[in-house]
């Protein structure tokens, strides 16, 4: 055979495999008219009703496999607190510009307990709901939370790292279980040195398990003093390629969105766009 056949018979291979990586990736809900739209959502899981909201893209393109974040609410907080405010979604609804799909899911009683894995279900039940009815690249599926949000984003990253990405553990414990948790998954944490709720001991025993789990060179992360004024980002060396390992410790108390003031920024957090930045290596 010419070496120009197999050249074009190499090429073609390749494109094909291109293509089915990006059709494999693509849900259901992709190439056809969106089943859902942005508001709130109500499903039923173990017999309980919950409610979740849903944001649609401007402009949404049903060929177009977007990314899905899950936005989970702080203790005695709801779905609302995450959508609205002047940071929805912890700030990265403002970032992501239309490039996601986001999701706040509403807790039982202002919280996660996931007693028996009941907000683990609630998550799969909505995370499936969502790729059927809208266009999901289901390899760029993502959950950040603050304190209890928090907890309950470790918990996804515990028992369900194959269906999502990456998570952002904002200020996090040992809250809502941790079934599973040997699996690698990529990990952003961040927690306040002075954090007189969640002391950081427990966002260091969340990081240390993925430290692990992502087969990252063990490392001493830098803390910033008291009153400093200050937050010392350490990314980990050595970890499994696709499981980025990076961990923030900065000088305030259990905020969700610090500044280097010692309080909550708000909007103009560094977190922010450190979040995304994080979320937004994958493609
Ligand atoms: C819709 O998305 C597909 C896949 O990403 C892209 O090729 C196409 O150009 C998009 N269409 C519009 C109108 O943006």
């Amino acid at each position: 055979m010419p070496r120009h056949h197999s050249i074009v018979t190499l090429s073609t291979l390749f494109l094909l495999a291109l293509f089915t990586t990006t059709i494999q990736a693509a849900t259901a809900g992709c190439g056809k008219a969106a089943t859902i739209t942005s508001g709130t959502k109500s499903v039923t899981v173990n017999g309980k009703n919950r409610q979740y909201i849903v944001r649609v893209p401007n402009n949404y393109n049903s060929s177009h496999p977007y990314r899905l974040i899950f936005g989970l609410h702080w203790r005695d907080a709801d779905m609302g607190a995450v959508d609205g405010g002047s940071a929805p979604y912890y700030g990265l609804k403002n970032l992501a510009k239309d490039s996601a799909i986001f999701v706040a899911p509403n807790g039982l009683n202002k919280g996660w307990a996931n007693s028996g894995g009941e907000d683990i279900t609630l998550i799969d039940t909505i995370r499936t709901t969502i790729a059927d009815g809208l266009c999901v690249n289901e390899k760029l599926v993502f959950s950040l939370g603050f304190s209890y949000g928090a907890a309950m984003s470790y918990s996804l990253g515990c028992s369900r790292a194959k269906d999502f990405r990456a998570i952002a553990v904002l200020s996090g414990a040992l809250l809502s279980g941790c079934s599973g948790g040997n699996d690698p998954i990529a990990f952003y944490g961040q927690h306040g040195v002075r954090d007189s709720v969640l002391p950081i001991a427990s966002g260091r025993d969340i990081r240390d398990r993925f430290v692990k789990n992502n087969g990252c060179t063990s490392q001493t992360a830098q803390e910033p003093g008291r009153n400093s004024n200050k937050h010392i980002t350490t990314v980990y060396q050595g970890c499994k390629t696709d499981y980025p390992t990076q961990w923030t410790a900065f000088d305030a108390d259990h905020v969700a969105l610090p500044g280097d003031n010692g309080a909550d920024a708000g909007a103009n957090s560094f977190t922010i766009p450190a979040v995304w930045k994080f979320f937004e290596q994958f493609t």
